[in-house]
């Protein structure tokens, strides 16, 4: 039991009181942060003559080992250290002795677990970012290819107007699109650093905490000690981002699974991402879909859980706020092999545009359209919708798509058909004429596209503004 406190104490902890107070075996993956954090710290208190030049090297040496030690394999953290900062703190003492105790001067560890779980959530939007630009220029480059690959539209999960692939691919890249821009508001808004709030109410040491700010790459100094060490809104809204992301990921996993069933065949999944079954030979899953459609519920999870954590604390740090951590760490990991898998998935796709053709064709998409070519030859659009409604049942049961029937059988319905119906209803004037800006025709699409490369241009990975000094 290696404690960075014990001084009031009499008696020794409880052994199953100090594994269940005890964060190392998840708070370790800190490390990075909390060197970096100590780093910026000590060069703060040796520039304020808090603690000696002298010092400060040999704490910075110590720390960079202790770090390299650990990457190496060399130095292991092990449960017999209380949490990360603990196992910083004893290990840089045991290799430099006394100025490593002077290196918590004027710090707690409420502010130190704040700046910790701020740079490492930090770095991990950026990381998300990075994945969902990725993601994005893979469904950008699908809408490229595919601006004349007619499909069904759907409503209801029933056939309802002729799209195009890009079209459909350009609905979830404006979901992704929004879903970087939360990151990045997030990124905005979190950007301030807590260190040298203290425990809860500063210090009575002259700590500059606009430098140590500026050396963490923040904007500066977070402006209240008591919110320092409480505010875990940034974890939160991180995690509900992700449960954005996770929410379109699995409404497209279950187009995937859709498009995939033999009913359908509108796709085929390349080998490399999907899996067969032990018992049936014939089987192609979508596991990957599957898997992610099912993971959401793992991020939504821990979405609720944070914030049930959170609701009844009174400020400013208290305990609970360890379990900010086990159930975060988990979305976060989640969340993005999740981006990064469909990703992979969806690069890998290959689309049978004749049978997507066909499912249009053949659905009745264009009984719209054929109502509106009524409507141009005088008929009020209320009797044109009751007249190819008779057409489509006509349709149905003499297994005939509208563009197949002849001009006598399409008469039966209405003298104002003519031999222009065929032209008006083919699928290819369906999608054209639909101009509107952000509709599926040729025009409309092609700005789409322009759009979203001018987006993708403009918008490089998060990063935070200052490279850590
Ligand atoms: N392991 C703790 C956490 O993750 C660190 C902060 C401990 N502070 C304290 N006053 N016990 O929240």
């Amino acid at each position: 039991m290696a404690q960075l406190w014990g001084g009031r104490f009499q008696k020794k902890t409880d052994e199953k009181v100090y594994e269940f107070n005890a964060s190392i075996r998840f708070d370790k993956r800190l490390l990075h942060e909390d060197i970096e954090g100590s780093k910026a710290h000590v060069k703060m208190l040796a520039r304020q003559d808090i603690i000696s030049e002298e010092d400060r090297d040999q704490i910075l040496c110590g720390l960079d080992s202790i770090e390299q030690d650990v990457g190496k394999g060399t130095l292991k953290i092990t449960d017999e250290y209380e949490d990360v900062h603990s196992f910083v703190e004893a290990n840089l003492t045991d290799r430099i002795g006394e100025p490593g105790k002077r290196l918590h001067t004027g710090r707690s560890r409420n502010d130190q677990v704040a700046l910790d779980m701020r740079l490492y959530v930090r770095s991990r939007i950026e990381d998300t970012d990075a994945l969902l630009r990725h993601l994005l220029e893979t469904i950008l480059h699908i809408m490229e290819e595919n601006t004349d690959t007619i499909m069904p539209g759907f409503t209801h999960l029933q056939k309802a107007q002729p799209v195009t692939l890009a079209h459909h691919m350009g609905a979830y890249f404006e979901m992704f699109r929004r879903d970087r821009s939360r990151l990045y508001d997030i990124h905005e808004r979190m950007n301030y650093c807590p260190l040298g709030s203290g425990a809860l109410a500063g210090t009575t040491y002259p700590l500059d905490r606009d430098y140590t700010a500026e050396l963490l790459g923040f904007y500066g100094p977070t402006v209240n000690s008591m919110d320092g060490v409480s505010d875990r809104d940034y974890l939160i809204e991180y995690i509900s981002a992700l449960s954005i992301i996770m929410m379109h990921l699995s409404r497209f996993s279950e187009e995937i699974i859709i498009w995939n069933t033999n009913e359908y065949r509108f796709i085929e999944i390349d080998d490399a991402f999907s899996t067969g079954s032990s018992i049936m030979p014939q089987k192609k899953n979508p596991d990957i879909a599957e898997l992610v459609r099912g993971k959401t519920g793992r991020v939504y999870g821990a979405l609720v859980q944070i914030l049930t954590t959170m609701k009844g604390l009174p400020l400013a740090y208290n305990k609970d706020m360890q379990e900010d951590k086990e159930m975060a760490f988990d979305a976060m990991d989640t969340g993005d092999s999740c981006i990064d898998l469909f990703d992979g998935m969806l690069s890998t796709l290959k689309f049978n545009k004749d049978r997507m053709l066909d499912s249009a064709r053949h659905g009745y998409t264009n009984a719209t359209d054929a109502a509106d070519y009524l409507v141009r030859k005088g008929i009020p659009f209320r009797d044109a919708h009751g007249i190819i409604g008779r057409v489509v049942l006509y349709g149905i049961e003499n297994k005939k798509p509208i563009d197949e029937m002849t001009i006598d059988e399409l008469r039966q319905f209405s003298d104002a058909f003519d031999e222009d119906i065929y032209d008006a209803v083919s699928m290819k004037t369906c999608v054209d004429k639909r101009l509107t800006t952000g509709a599926p025709g040729a025009d409309a699409m092609k700005e789409e596209i322009s759009l979203s490369k001018d987006y993708l241009n403009n918008t490089p990975a998060l990063i935070h503004e200052k490279e850590l000094k």
